[in-house]
């Protein structure tokens, strides 16, 4: 499906001097763990697979932009006041693609100030909170550009769109609860340019669910997601993988709706195992999980056979989201601490769940805040 660019964003560019010479916009907005991974994507960043996820709460990054009016414009921007910082290309890809719709940002010059709630060292991916942050920044930026206020839920869905551009993960950032990215028959109004909100379907106990976060390596990846996602464009199990993804998809949104955690446990471990398989055995690919990922992964099964409620989930990392209901909290705490924490780097894990979503930090009330 096609997005259509928000009418609210076709009005016509005011002349320089009725631009504002100066705006400010800051949002906060949170990162997201997917339970059915997106891996592969063809060019104008579109995923191969459908993906679905939770975003997070306590992983979040504030960001404010500020933008000067210049009479040279381009994709200048300044991120912590350096030209160098990691994230300059996909933000400046996000930038040139909003641009391209929206055309008055390309009117001003960007300063960035950005930080992430998490340490940089615990190794837990900024990607998807930065880059949401930076779209939606970028947006209230137009809106007091061409002085017009957008519907909330035009205005996140064209965030959505824009922050993919970045990073495509981001793209599910831009909503609390759950969320779907990608065409699939599944989801109404499902695309691959924009992600939408399930929350609504999905079961209370997984609008409550907990994620402890175990680091087990801070250190930065050997591969980048980037080089991770061109390997999908020639892997000998690339289409089986497409087939794979869009069954688990729709067997994972019945799960959450079900409030199933068994059925959701199974199909989460087998997405993140699946990854790291698909990463192990093409040219090009990693081993990116380290000694003490597998023994934390012995030990959740373990202790689920035991019966504790819970399951994991891996990104493209070495660290192991470890997932259960709110009530078994007290219980994990222990069980972290005793058999878990001792292979994670300085003892370190996050304590996280599921969130709300993104909110502005400018002083600028907006409706669509804490939406999930
Ligand atoms: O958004 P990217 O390009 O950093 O890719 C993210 C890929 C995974 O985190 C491995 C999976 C996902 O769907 O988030």
């Amino acid at each position: 499906m096609n997005h259509k660019w928000s009418p609210g964003f076709l009005e016509p560019i005011p002349s320089s001097g009725d631009l504002p010479e100066v705006i400010t916009s800051g949002w906060q907005s949170p990162s997201n763990i997917a339970l059915v991974k997106y891996w592969g994507k063809l060019p104008g960043q579109i995923p191969l697979t459908p993906s679905l996820s939770m975003t997070l709460s306590a992983c979040f990054t504030r960001t404010v932009t500020e933008a000067v009016r210049s009479d040279r414009p381009g994709a200048g921007i300044l991120i912590n006041g350096s030209a160098g910082h990691p994230f300059l290309p996909k933000m400046k890809a996000l930038l040139t693609f909003l641009s391209g719709q929206i055309p008055v940002l390309a009117r001003y010059r960007y300063s960035v100030t950005t930080q992430n709630s998490f340490p940089h060292s615990a190794g837990i991916a900024s990607s998807a909170s930065g880059l949401s942050a930076f779209a939606l920044c970028l947006l209230g930026i137009a809106e007091k550009a061409l002085r017009i206020c957008v519907p909330a839920e035009t205005f996140l869905r064209d965030a959505s769109c824009a922050a993919r551009m970045g990073s495509g993960s981001a793209a599910r950032s831009v909503y609390g609860g759950w969320v779907a990215w990608g065409q699939t028959n599944a989801v109404d109004s499902a695309a691959d340019t924009l992600a939408v909100s399930v929350t609504h379907l999905v079961h209370p106990l997984f609008q409550t669910l907990r994620d402890t976060i175990l680091v087990v390596s801070g250190k930065p990846k050997s591969l980048s997601s980037s080089e991770g996602h061109m390997t999908m464009l020639c892997h000998p199990f690339t289409e089986g993988r497409i087939m794979q993804a869009k069954g688990r998809f729709i067997q994972l949104l019945e799960a959450i709706k079900a409030g199933d955690l068994p059925m959701a446990g199974m199909l989460a471990e087998a997405e993140a195992l699946t990854l790291h398989a698909l990463l192990m055995t093409t040219p090009g690919g990693d081993i990116l999980i380290e000694p003490g990922t597998l023994e934390i992964i012995r030990r959740i099964r373990k202790a689920r056979n035991d019966g504790l409620p819970i399951f994991f989930s891996i990104d493209a990392g070495p660290n192991v989201h470890l997932l259960h209901p709110e009530e078994a909290s007290t219980a994990v705490r222990d069980f972290c601490a005793t058999e878990l924490l001792p292979f994670c780097e300085n003892g370190l894990a996050v304590n996280d769940g599921c969130g709300r979503g993104p909110f502005r930090i400018d002083g600028v009330a907006y409706e669509g805040e804490g939406r999930v």
